[in-house]
């Protein structure tokens, strides 16, 4: 059993999720003039949406949950707020998942005050029903247990953080030296997926320069924090 419940979703699993979603936009005769799309999770599905809906406008919104190093800021917010105007309009609101609920509920609360659209509704491919603070109006999975999306656009990012977890667990039991294979063995332990050596080798690049690991010969070596 891996010990994060992780799902590893490829683009044609994206493209028909956003095809069931529109249907659903679509069946309840909901006719959005703009979407926005929650970055950065939101910018493949509120793209697809767009083309799938015939939808010609697309703006974005930036929530922002962690600060640098991630130390987590008190709230999460809009981190570069701006203002237009439209009022009158109708908005789809696009994120890919509604896992705490967070990111849809200060977007949502922001485009409300601040845009003043005539009305918004919120979509999602995936909602995780026991955690989120926030049911989306549309939806296309209901999530009963709690999953890590591993979503073709953070996989890179995604394999960084893995390995950087399991580099820094393994540390505090004592082991300190890794070859590439034992690694991406302890990867597919850990999280259950194979995301292929194109990207384990850049998470590898990542971890190198960011300094948590060294080189040495064929053995990547944690180096003191
Ligand atoms: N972002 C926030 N929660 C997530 C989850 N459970 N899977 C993928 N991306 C997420």
């Amino acid at each position: 059993m891996p010990k994060v419940n992780t799902k590893l979703v490829l683009w044609d699993e994206i493209v028909g999720w956003c095809w069931r979603l529109a249907d659903k936009v679509r069946m309840e005769g909901f006719k959005p003039d703009v979407v926005v799309a929650i970055a950065r999770g939101g910018y493949v599905p509120a793209r697809l949406l767009c083309d799938f809906l015939d939808i010609h406008d697309l703006i974005s919104l930036q929530i922002l949950h962690w600060g640098k190093a991630a130390e987590i800021t008190a709230v999460a917010h809009v981190k570069y707020p701006f203002v237009v105007d439209l009022s009158g309009k109708k908005v789809l609101l696009v994120d890919d998942i509604i896992d705490t609920g967070d990111s849809v509920i200060i977007a949502r609360d922001y485009i409300l005050s601040k845009w003043k659209p005539a009305e918004l509704k919120t979509a999602a491919m995936q909602w995780i029903s026991p955690v989120a603070k926030i049911k989306p109006d549309f939806y296309v999975e209901e999530v009963k247990e709690w999953v890590w999306y591993q979503y073709p656009w953070t996989r890179a990012e995604d394999t960084t953080n893995f390995f950087e977890k399991i580099v820094k667990e393994s540390a505090k039991e004592g082991k300190l030296e890794w070859t590439y294979e034992e690694l991406v063995k302890e990867f597919r332990n850990w999280y259950g997926i194979d995301v292929g050596e194109t990207y384990y080798r850049i998470a590898l690049t990542r971890l190198l320069e960011n300094g948590l690991i060294e080189r040495r010969g064929e053995r990547y070596v944690v180096r003191r924090q």
